[in-house]
């Protein structure tokens, strides 16, 4: 059983992704700690997130301890991430890693969840289940807002919504692998939910598959 979940920045992908993934018994891969790490790698090498020769070079460089980092959850890296995520070069480094834990999933779990940008449309376009997750750009921004808020109580609601706003243009622009549904995912707006409500139906669904 493989599970695709792809969508916007915070839109609640992450936490409905886990979600199933110990409901089911499945592994779960955030794929989107390959390009924060990747993103880190090439800030610290002191190269333009843009280049792409230093984003590839680093993207082939990554090793495991580089997704264990706890600093990759901040606006430079998501940033510099997304950047990187542009690069044909960086996704091309990064397929086979996400593939091979699709099909054979660590822990001899019976099937995996992947959650990110493409996964239902170019990492595992045979998925069992696919879904897009949404939310409107205000109720994102106020989720990642409030998160934010519990390590930093003086972050800026009006940053948050432009930073993410700013990368999910890019995101949605690129030429490579751009972020949208895949044409057989399940939508849900998740606006007007809370994450239970989420989680219900996703599962509802997975189950009648
Ligand atoms: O899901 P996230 O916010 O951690 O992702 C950070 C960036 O990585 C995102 O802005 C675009 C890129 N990304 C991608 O291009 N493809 C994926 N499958 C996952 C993330």
């Amino acid at each position: 059983m493989i599970i695709a979940i792809d969508g916007p920045a915070a839109a609640g992908k992450g936490t409905l992704a886990r979600r199933l993934a110990d409901e089911l018994g499945l592994a779960y891969l955030d794929t989107g700690l390959l390009y924060r790490a990747t993103g880190k790698r090439v800030l610290e090498a002191g190269a333009d997130p843009e280049d792409a020769a230093a984003a590839e070079a680093q993207a082939r460089a990554l090793e495991p301890r580089d997704l264990e980092r706890t600093d990759l959850r901040v606006d430079e890296v998501a940033q510099a991430a997304s950047k990187v995520s542009a690069v044909p070069g960086v996704r091309a480094a990064l397929l086979d890693f996400q593939r091979t834990f699709a099909a054979t999933p660590p822990g001899g779990a019976k099937g995996a969840v992947l959650d990110g940008r493409d996964v239902g449309t170019v990492i595992c376009p045979g998925a069992d289940v696919k879904f897009f997750i949404t939310a409107s750009d205000e109720v994102r921004a106020t989720r990642r807002h409030k998160e934010l808020q519990e390590k930093d109580p003086d972050v800026i609601y009006a940053r948050v919504l432009e930073e993410m706003r700013e990368r999910d243009a890019r995101d949605k622009s690129r030429a490579v692998a751009p972020l949208e549904p895949a044409e057989d995912a399940i939508l849900i707006d998740t606006s007007g939910m809370n994450a239970d409500e989420v989680f219900a139906q996703a599962l509802d669904i997975v189950s009648n598959k």
